[in-house]
């Protein structure tokens, strides 16, 4: 247990990624308003096509994906994961009339990640907390809803939000990775279970957001929680049984115990200390890419545990396999190559992100390549038979490394960045360049659409650290960052964009700049169309070949999972699963200009549509904040505290993105609950477990007063008058 007092920070914004979030607004003005919001009208209309729920779905098929244009039947659309349609109908010249065909209430205000899939007329998604649904693609019907009944106290392991990114199909059954670890398989007709495994020892803090893959008759998944201090691995499981095939570790563990394989007795060569203590990290949580021509799974692994290099490995070393992507035997496991991006990662630079397949003439030769945009600034392109470097260029602002040495395949460290216990600016920050929010690569123009953004962080090691089980523990020195100031030159860096980029020439070819972080997923079509949600709640399409705006439509929320395309009975749908939330949302960057409502819902669109949303409800009234009788010390120990335990779910300064309560806004009865809420765990099954373990009553109750002062400060004249500071 680590309780401390100390020098208070002059921010008092500690929480990891909390600050990044706060460096980011600071330097972001208002976005524009994306227009006016949509009338009234009638919701979606009965099904007329009764299609089976069947998810037909066999390795031919999935091989053959490409051609299968109707469909959208695995996580990237195909193996390659391009995320491109060949669908046309929708193009420039009638993009125009592109309207709402249907929408469907997901009932959440957290998080929506997925990227559906539709097969044969029906669409599979997920939403928050893990839950599946199956609606009519043609009509948005719900067929069934699964809900495997997540606990909710696991919401407090989920570092970003308590997300899905979508499922995989495969045999007549829909298959999903919950976010305590579990993997289930899902009758696709009937949306009953039928088996569950447990990938997870769920003592530990593992979490699955990810989307299961489906590779030769294999369903594969891998799990996040570095942050929490955890150990990654992707387990294959028989698709039809559930039997484990085999588990690839991306650390090693501890050594007493002996090594799985050679590969991670080599790996262990470059760690020191008594890594394994803390997990090691480099949990697999998102990109899993099969290579059917080369029998490879690729896997995008994440960054280290805890952050600090120091701490998690005393002495340095590149700690394999951090960072980096790794190709194993799709069938075994087996290692068979990995290319080290960040070596010795320690800015949170996970390698999650897209991996996108693709075959590239460089140099006059054909080369079989993925390409890669991760959290580290660098757009990678390395051959995929051998893990060969091809090139490697910044794409956003990077101090941490000046280039990579195409002789060594390494970064050149900027020395200055790693950082000690003085804290250092270091671009990008742990938000990153680029997160799960998927790229799309179209083959007709040649480019690479990345959601793009960058922010600094001041990173510094916590000289005090100890790990406590269960808790984010990142190594951070809660006392280490400099007081936020929007004119720092780094913080002046800070951009999100929409970025067009040339693999083959590496380098952008045009952006589309944006003003908050966190926009989504990025679809690419044969006919020139790109399609994008925004955090600021437009849903828009551009020309795919210079970025012109062809379409936009305000849709009430955040958007950030990628959109797909499909058709159903001739007529071509764009569809997503939009719903503001994750990680930026939860540090608190809210929805801006006309997107005030963070709910989830799918929405799909076909040319002609004519459905409107329903009108935003007017916010409710709000009770007064009580009057504030603590200290001016009191408050700025409360700051720090919320700053360390509570701004990573409730944002940054106490202002909500949107997601999760806004504690300057709760009621009168919630302020008398204050304690056994925080305290006494009142509200576990919800979400918000108790922080007794890290939080002492006074501390808490410097916490309600911050808090408070915080609503006081939001609401001004009308707040009640305050009686003499003691
Ligand atoms: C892991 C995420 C997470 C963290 C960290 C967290 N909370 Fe929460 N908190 C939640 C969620 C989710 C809810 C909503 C629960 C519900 O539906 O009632 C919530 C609700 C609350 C509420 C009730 C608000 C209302 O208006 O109903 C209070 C008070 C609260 N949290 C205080 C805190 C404090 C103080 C801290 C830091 C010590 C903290 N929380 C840290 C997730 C979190």
């Amino acid at each position: 247990m680590v309780l401390r007092s100390g020098p208070v920070a002059a921010t008092g914004l500690v929480g990891g990624w909390a600050l990044a979030g706060a460096l980011f607004i600071a330097g972001c003005g208002p976005s524009p308003s994306p227009g006016k919001a949509a009338a009234p009208a009638a919701g979606p209309s009965p099904s007329t096509n009764a299609a089976a729920a069947r998810a037909n779905v066999d390795a031919a098929r999935l091989l053959a994906a490409d051609v299968d244009q109707q469909n959208w039947l695995t996580h990237g659309r195909t193996y390659s994961e391009q995320r491109f349609s060949p669908l046309k109908s929708i193009d420039e010249s009638n993009v125009f009339r592109l309207g709402l065909a249907w929408y469907y209430d997901l009932g959440t205000t957290r998080g929506v990640e997925a990227t559906p899939l539709v097969v044969d007329g029906v669409m599979y998604t997920t939403s928050a907390w893990s839950i599946v649904y199956a609606l009519d693609a043609k009509t948005g019907k719900e067929l069934w809803v699964y809900d495997p009944k997540v606990p909710k106290r696991w919401g407090q392991y989920a570092c970003c939000d308590v997300v899905n990114r979508g499922v995989a199909v495969w045999g007549g059954k829909v298959y999903v990775g919950t976010l305590d670890g579990r993997l289930d398989a899902i009758d696709a007709a009937t949306g009953k279970l039928v088996w569950e495994k447990l990938t997870v020892d769920q003592s530990l803090p593992y979490t699955i957001t990810g989307a299961p893959r489906v590779v030769n008759g294999k369903v594969v998944i891998g799990n996040g929680g570095a942050e929490y201090g955890v150990r990654g691995y992707v387990t294959a499981y028989d698709a039809a049984t559930g039997d484990q095939v085999w588990r690839f570790y991306t650390v090693p563990g501890d050594p007493a115990k002996g090594f799985e394989t050679k590969e991670l007795e080599m790996a262990a060569k470059t760690w020191h200390g008594e890594w394994w203590k803390g997990g090691g990290g480099g949990t697999p949580w998102d990109a899993l890419v099969f290579d059917p021509e080369l029998d490879l799974l690729y896997i995008g692994t994440g960054n280290g545990a805890p952050w600090a290099r120091e701490i998690r490995s005393p002495g340095g070393g590149d700690n394999l396999f951090l960072s980096s992507i790794v190709a194993v035997n799709a069938d075994t496991g087996a290692y068979v190559w990995h290319y080290q991006e960040t070596p010795g990662e320690a800015w949170d630079y996970t390698a999650t992100q897209s991996l996108v397949l693709a075959t590239l003439e460089l140099d006059g030769r054909e080369r079989r390549v993925i390409m890669h945009a991760p959290k580290n600034g660098f757009f990678y392109v390395l051959d995929r038979a051998t893990g060969e470097l091809l090139s490697a260029e910044k794409f956003v602002p990077v101090n941490w490394a000046s280039r990579v040495d195409m002789k060594t395949g390494r970064p050149v460290e900027v020395p200055e960045t790693v950082y000690h216990e003085k804290s250092v600016m270091v671009l990008p920050g742990p938000l990153g360049a680029h997160s799960w929010n998927p790229m799309a690569y179209s083959p007709l123009t040649g480019l690479v659409y990345i959601p793009a953004h960058s922010s600094g962080y001041p990173y510094s090691t916590d000289p005090l650290f100890e790990h406590v089980e269960g808790r984010p523990n990142l190594g951070m020195n809660p006392n280490g960052g400099p007081p936020l100031n929007a004119q720092d030159p780094i913080i002046s860096t800070n951009m999100a964009a929409l970025i067009a980029w040339d693999p083959r020439a590496a380098k952008e070819v045009w952006r589309i700049d944006y003003l908050s972080p966190g926009s989504g997923g990025v679809l690419a079509t044969a006919s020139n169309l790109l399609v994008e949600g925004l955090v600021d709640g437009r849903f828009v399409i551009y020309r795919a070949t210079d970025g012109k705006l062809l379409w936009q439509m305000p849709v009430q929320t955040g958007v950030m999972g990628g959109p797909i395309s499909y058709s159903v009975d001739g007529d071509q749908y764009i569809a997503v699963s939009a719903g503001w939330g994750g990680i930026n949302s939860l540090v608190g960057v809210r929805p801006q200009g006309g997107a005030p409502l963070a709910q989830g819902r799918v929405l799909a669109f076909k040319l002609g549509g004519t459905v409107t949303l329903p009108p935003v409800p007017p916010p409710a009234p709000l009770d007064p904040p009580p009057p504030l009788t603590a200290s001016a010390d009191t408050v700025a120990r409360g700051s720090f505290v919320y700053g360390q335990h509570c701004a990573i779910c409730h944002g940054v300064g106490a202002v909500s993105g949107g997601s999760t309560p806004d504690l300057r806004h709760m009621s009168s009865a919630t302020h008398a609950e204050f304690d056994s809420i925080v305290l006494g765990g009142s509200r576990a099954d919800r979400g918000m477990v108790s922080f007794s373990d890290v939080v002492t009553p006074a501390d808490a109750e410097a916490v309600h007063a911050y808090l408070i002062k915080r609503a006081r400060d939001e609401r001004g004249p009308q707040s009640p008058p305050t009686p003499p500071t003691p």
